[in-house]
This record gives C-alpha cells, sequence and structure tokens, in this order.
C-alpha cells in the first residue's frame, strides 16, 4: 500500500519536519508499505530523500505552468529537481480557495510531463439521498481523465475523499463497506477512459480522517490500495501506530 502523509499547514517549523522524517525512515524499514511524505512547498528541499531510501516525497500542490514569469509558483519541472514522486492535485482544501477542474486537469498534465505522478483527489462534499455525490465524484474524474493520453491516465493515482469526512475522527470517517463501494464505483468510471481490466491497475488511496483506529479496517476488503493521512501523519505516536496496524 502507499501511504501519503500529507502534513498540510500542521508542520511549520523546519526541526519539526526533519524529526517526523527521520521518523518516517525508522517505520519504513519495519513495514511493506510505501510512506510518502507531503511537507509544504518550503520544506521539501530539506527532505530530499537519499538514494536507497523507501520513504518518498509528495508535494501538497503544482503549478499549471511550466517555467517563464509566474511570480510564487512551483512548477513541476522544479518538484522533479527536488527528486519529489508525487504531487497532489485537486485537494478539496484547493477546490475550496476557487481551483476549478480545468485548472486541476492543467496541473495533473504538468506533473506527467515531468516526471511527477499527480494523486488527483476526488471526493463530495456531502452525502444526499439521491446519490448526486457520484456524479459529481465522476464529474472531477472525467476532467482530468478527458485530457490525457492512455499513457498518461495509467500513472494517474486517485484519492477519493468525501470532504464531509475530512478533519474529524475515525467515527465520523466513511465506513469501510462504504469505501468498498466507491472504490468500484472509481473503477467503472475509469472504464470510460480505459480498455477492459486497465482500470483494475489504477492505484486508489482513501482520505478522510484515518486514524490507528479505523485504518485496517478500511484496508481489509475494501480493494484501496492505500490511504491520504493528513492531523494524523503530525503526531509522532498516531503515525506510527497508524503504519503498526496496517503492518
Ligand atoms: P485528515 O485529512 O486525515 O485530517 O482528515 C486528510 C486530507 O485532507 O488529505
Amino acid at each position: 500500500m502507499l501511504i501519503v502523509a500529507n502534513w498540510k499547514a500542521y508542520v511549520e517549523d523546519a526541526k519539526r519536519a526533519r524529526r517526523l522524517a527521520a521518523l518516517a525512515r525508522r517505520l519504513s524499514g519495519k513495514t511493506r508499505h510505501e510512506i510518502a511524505l507531503a511537507p509544504s512547498f518550503a520544506h521539501l528541499a530539506l527532505l530530499i530523500p537519499k538514494k536507497k531510501s523507501r520513504v518518498k516525497l509528495a508535494a501538497q500542490d503544482v503549478s499549471a505552468t511550466t517555467g517563464g514569469a509566474p511570480t510564487g509558483e512551483v512548477s513541476a519541472q522544479i518538484l522533479f529537481y527536488l527528486d519529489v514522486s508525487y504531487a497532489i492535485v485537486g485537494h478539496s482544501e484547493r477546490r475550496a480557495a476557487g481551483e476549478t477542474d480545468a485548472v486541476i486537469a492543467e496541473k495533473a498534465r504538468h506533473a506527467l510531463a515531468h516526471g511527477i505522478t499527480p494523486l488527483l483527489c476526488v471526493g463530495e462534499k456531502e452525502r444526499d439521498p439521491g446519490a448526486e455525490y457520484l456524479s459529481i465524484v465522476r464529474t472531477q474524474i472525467t476532467a482530468v481523465m478527458k485530457s490525457l493520453s492512455q499513457k498518461e491516465r495509467m500513472a494517474v493515482i486517485i484519492a477519493y475523499e468525501p470532504v464531509w469526512a475530512i478533519g474529524k475522527t475515525a467515527a465520523e470517517a466513511l465506513p469501510a463497506h462504504e469505501l468498498r463501494e466507491m472504490v468500484l464505483y472509481i473503477r467503472k468510471v475509469l472504464g470510460d477512459f480505459l480498455p477492459g481490466k486497465a482500470p483494475v491497475k489504477i492505484r486508489i488511496l482513501y482520505g478522510g480522517s484515518v486514524e490507528p483506529d479505523n485504518v485496517r479496517d478500511l484496508a481489509a476488503g475494501s480493494g484501496v490500495d492505500g490511504f491520504l493521512v493528513g492531523h494524523a501523519s503530525v503526531e509522532p505516536d498516531t503515525f506510527s501506530g497508524l503504519i503498526k496496524a496496517l503492518s
């Protein structure tokens, strides 16, 4: 499985970032799962993985442009030079700041063009009885997949993150059986863009209040390939507990 620690802006002190990265390296020696750290842009350069490190780096976002003048942007090429492996695109906290599906598709394209794997976040704000949330997720996936080549599509990782479950507690997260349904649904949507059994090969992560208490349940039989973990990834005991629960 792939466990991505999304530190958001929780980790502001570089010393704390280094300590958490050292913990991740220790944990990675004791688990078969892959750990990727998503610190703030400002801390990426401090955490460049050593050649043989099993801990990878992820960016929390990436620019929709490459090079040139756009002040304040961090391009996929910059990330590539920092040995970043993944970039989160379309996180709900960026969507809430006004990011559109069209911009997210551009970000995914730029990431792929520079050897960075996009972690495409999709997810509804609420669960409505009429199941409108399914078409919301379909629209978010379609907006990105339609602009990519077959080969590029195969490289995308989907992170299903229902917005209503983010930043809560394990008790309020998505129940495991509902995650299973969603994973099946997402693979069905991917079938619109990929031939035959190819959708099964796309990695799907879940995010939204993944904690040591629910991670094992969520992993068992749901069909997910990993987790995008926010608040539980920035407290050493909690993150260790979560990795241990999976191992
Ligand atoms: P959470 O955040 O684990 O704190 O719910 C997950 C995310 O937003 O990626």
